[in-house]
């Protein structure tokens, strides 16, 4: 089951809340589905109002960054240079992700900030 805990201070003070899905699905979607306020535009990976910041609650997993989303990352200025090289390369996090590009697979464990 994936589960994802969001949290920002963005709203209301210190905010989280803790969704769960048996399924692969997107961040942005899991958001909507518990009713998540994550800022959000074009939904395509482009103009990156959805960068949120991901650290995997258990371990190292691997990181998929899309060409679009690395591209997208990189003109709103979120990319490190970790980010830049193989896409297989593994990380602990925190790292900037597209909410509307991150896939959510059903054993991940994520914290995402916003
Ligand atoms: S909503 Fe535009 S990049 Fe995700």
């Amino acid at each position: 089951m994936g589960q994802v805990q969001f949290i920002s201070p963005r709203i209301g003070g210190d905010w989280s809340i803790l969704c769960r899905s048996h399924q692969p699905i997107s961040l942005l979607k899991m958001a909507r589905i518990f009713n998540v306020p994550l800022p959000v535009h074009c939904q395509q990976g482009i103009c990156g109002t959805c960068a949120v910041q991901v650290t995997p609650q258990q371990g190292i997993r691997h990181g998929h960054l899309s060409p679009v989303e690395k591209r997208t990352l990189r003109a709103v200025g979120k990319v490190s240079c970790i980010d830049e090289g193989d896409d297989l390369v593994q990380w602990k996090g925190p790292r900037w992700r597209l909410a509307c590009q991150c896939m959510v697979e059903t054993s991940d464990q994520f914290f995402v900030a916003f």
